[in-house]
């Protein structure tokens, strides 16, 4: 399993995500498949103290070793600071995965690499709390931005970047209530937090751990899915009524679809998205579900490409974004994302809201969501969108809102909904009319 962590890892720090990273090793089952995960996502959450680390007890530069070595080497740093496995056990299987990665003659390095640190490690974590890099485990361009974006909070927030996620489910309204699922959860033996509940929104659970999905109770027969709470907060928001026409603008791989086909009878839910793999995943999760909708592969920013002509009472832009509030799900964003990216995604969000605002009906409403905490990408975008088309007004039900990674034990995320007023309550700057 070392092996494989190592290089599903390596594939990160060379540029793939750690999903993608993971399907493509071995597969692994029962007890093997998750100290696979527990490894590989454990080395891309702590990746800049084991760097940190790694440099401070090697005699060359880390550059020296190979990426997969490298990588290694930080998975069993990883196991002898931050996991409960036995030292020797630890040390031992990294040393021999040293062979199948392919490097036999770096055993000896690995082997006093590891002890070394054991040696080391008070001094270690002391001389730690002087490097932000190693002490919050992030990038220094992420410190940088997360203390300037949020000066009182940004300390709460890297740590909350660091804990385990929370498992949220989300019960399928159409199927049975929430307090009928809590009961077969009892039945199941999984507990759900008892903690903060009346913070949950509708459909929502928290459980006390997170299980695999499969133990998950009527999962495959789509009586429940899994969801963070800081999604399943975007329906409220929508404000959605029998009948209407919904575009989700970039749809897959499909939760909030779902949620709200789950909860309303819509006339129609057109479904968008440019990449057809997640499309698929979105198909194959509503047939679980049970739901149908209007599937479009398709570039949400140039709509002339793909739409009917006819106006959408709700469109929901689920704004591909730098995805800063997510970082304890996806821990490899950290070692993926580049302040560059963050610009970029703001220049998208920006053609993206423009090429959308002509597909709501007069009296309709937009909801713009991101998954981040950058002001450019939240409240900065939706000013510039606002100052830019005088048909749009923020909607009085739901003022635009900033939700922080661990608030409510929720994901980061952003939420704003844009009414279009009816054409005879606005004028185009400057005309008479
Ligand atoms: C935040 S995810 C959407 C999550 C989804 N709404 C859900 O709840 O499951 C953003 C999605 O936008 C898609 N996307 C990015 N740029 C796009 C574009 N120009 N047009 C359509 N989809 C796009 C990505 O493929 C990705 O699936």
């Amino acid at each position: 399993m070392r092996a494989a962590a190592a290089r599903a890892v390596a594939a990160v720090a060379r540029g793939a995500t750690l999903e993608d990273a993971l399907e493509a090793v071995p597969a692994a089952s029962g007890r093997d498949a998750a100290l696979l995960r527990s490894l590989a996502y454990g080395a891309c959450r702590w990746h800049h103290r084991l760097e940190w680390l790694s440099a401070e007890l090697l005699d060359r530069p880390v550059e020296a070793l190979g990426v997969e070595l490298a990588a290694l080497l930080r998975i069993g740093l990883l196991q002898l600071s931050a996991m409960r496995i036995p030292d020797h056990a630890a040390v031992s299987a990294t040393v021999d995965a040293a062979r199948a990665i392919g490097a036999p003659r770096a055993k000896g390095l690995v082997n006093a690499v590891l002890r070394r640190y054991l040696r080391e490690r008070e001094r270690l974590d002391r001389a730690m709390a002087d490097v932000p890099r190693a002490r919050y485990s992030h990038p220094d361009w992420l410190i940088d931005t997360v203390r300037t974006e949020h000066p009182e909070r940004w300390i709460e927030i890297l740590d909350a970047n660091n804990a385990p996620p929370p498992m949220w489910l989300r019960v399928n309204a159409r199927r049975g209530s929430r307090d009928a699922y809590l009961e077969r959860l009892a039945d199941a033996g999984i507990a759900a937090a008892e903690h903060g509940r009346e913070t949950w929104p509708e459909d929502a659970i928290l459980l006390a751990e997170p299980v695999p999905m499969a133990r998950l109770p009527g999962y495959a027969e789509g009586d429940v899915s899994v969801q963070d709470a800081g999604a399943q907060h975007v329906l409220a928001r929508l404000a959605l009524e029998p009948g209407q026409r919904v575009l989700d603008a970039c749809a897959a791989p499909g939760g909030k679809a779902a949620h709200m086909l789950e909860r309303c009878d819509l006339g129609e839910l057109v479904a968008v998205d440019r990449d057809p793999a997640r499309l698929d995943a979105a198909r194959a999760m509503l047939a679980r579900l049970g739901l149908e909708a209007t599937f479009v592969h398709g570039d949400a920013a140039t709509p002339g490409e793909w739409w009917d002509g006819k106006s959408f009472d709700r469109v929901l832009l689920d704004a591909p974004c730098s995805a800063l509030g997510v970082i304890r799900r996806h821990p490899d964003i950290k070692m993926l994302r580049t302040r560059e990216d963050v610009e970029r995604a703001a220049a998208l969000q920006e053609s993206l809201l423009d090429a959308l605002w002509p597909l709501v009906a007069p009296g309709g409403r937009l909801v713009y969501v991101t998954c981040t905490i950058v002001h450019c990408e939240n409240g900065a975008q939706i000013d510039r969108f606002l100052a830019r088309h005088p048909d749009a007004v923020v909607a009085a039900d739901f003022p635009p809102e900033q939700t922080l990674p661990g608030e409510a034990n929720r994901d980061g995320f952003y939420y704003a909904c844009i009414d279009k007023q009816q054409a005879s309550r606005w004028r185009v700057p400057g005309s008479k009319h």
